[in-house]
C-alpha cells in the first residue's frame, strides 16, 4: 500500500472492477477522459488480467477511508530511459475538488521517483480539463507542449497538453546526484 496524506493506493482486486465499469459509463467522468466507449464487466476483467502481466504498466486503486474512489497508475514504463506516463481518475464524483486527485498523484509520483527510480514522469490532459491541469500544476507538473487538435471528441477537435515533472524538480527527492 502507498499512503498519501488522505488517500491510500492499493493493488486492484477483482472486487474493484464493477466500480470501473460504472465510472467509465458515466458521461460526466468521461468528459475529459480518453475513453470513448463504455466498457463491460468482461472488458474490465480482460483488462485486469492483461495489465497484471504487462511489465510496462503498474495500476493502483485509490481508496479513501476504505472506500474505492478511483484509479491511477503508470503506463508506457521505460526503465532504460527511466520514464513513464501517469494516468489518474477519481470516479466517485462527490469526491472531486477536495484535493484527493493531487494527493493520489503526489503519492504516485513519490513512488515513481523513490522506488522505481524514474527520472521523468509525464501525462497528457485535454486543454479544457482545467480542474485536472490545476491539480497537476499544484503537484509540480510543468507544461511542456500541446498536440493541437489531436483528439476528435464530442463532435469537434480538442487540443491535448503534455505536462511533466523531472526527478530534480521533485521536492521529496533524495540526495543522489543523478542528473
Ligand atoms: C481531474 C481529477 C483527477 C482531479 O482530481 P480532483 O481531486 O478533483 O482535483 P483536486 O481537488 O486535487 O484539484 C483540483 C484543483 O482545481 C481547482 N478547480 C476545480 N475546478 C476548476 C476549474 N473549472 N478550473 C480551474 N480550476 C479548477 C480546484 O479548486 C483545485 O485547486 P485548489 O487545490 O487550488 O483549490 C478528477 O477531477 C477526475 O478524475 N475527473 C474526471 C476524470 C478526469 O478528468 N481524469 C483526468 C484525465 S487527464
Amino acid at each position: 500500500m502507498l499512503y498519501g496524506k488522505r488517500v491510500v493506493l492499493r493493488a486492484i482486486e477483482k472486487e474493484h472492477l464493477p466500480n470501473y465499469v460504472r465510472w467509465l459509463a458515466d458521461p460526466e467522468v468521461l468528459t475529459h477522459f480518453g475513453l470513448y466507449l463504455p466498457l463491460s464487466q468482461a472488458d474490465e476483467e480482460a483488462w485486469y488480467e492483461r495489465q497484471r502481466s504487462d511489465a510496462k504498466v503498474i495500476n493502483f486503486a485509490i481508496e479513501l477511508e476504505g472506500v474505492h474512489i478511483g484509479g491511477c497508475g503508470f503506463l508506457s514504463i521505460d526503465h532504460r530511459q527511466r520514464r513513464a506516463e501517469v494516468g489518474l481518475f477519481i470516479g466517485e464524483k462527490q469526491f472531486w475538488n477536495q484535493g484527493l486527485g493531487q494527493d493520489a498523484l503526489a503519492t504516485l509520483v513519490a513512488y515513481g521517483f523513490e522506488y522505481l527510480n524514474f527520472h521523468r514522469i509525464y501525462l497528457r490532459v485535454f486543454a479544457e480539463n482545467t480542474r485536472g491541469i490545476r491539480a497537476y500544476e499544484k503537484v509540480g507538473f510543468q507544461h511542456e507542449g500541446c498536440f493541437r487538435q489531436s483528439e476528435w471528441r464530442h463532435g469537434r477537435w480538442h487540443d491535448l497538453l503534455v505536462m511533466s515533472i523531472l526527478h530534480p524538480e521533485w521536492p521529496g527527492r533524495g540526495t543522489d546526484a543523478d542528473e
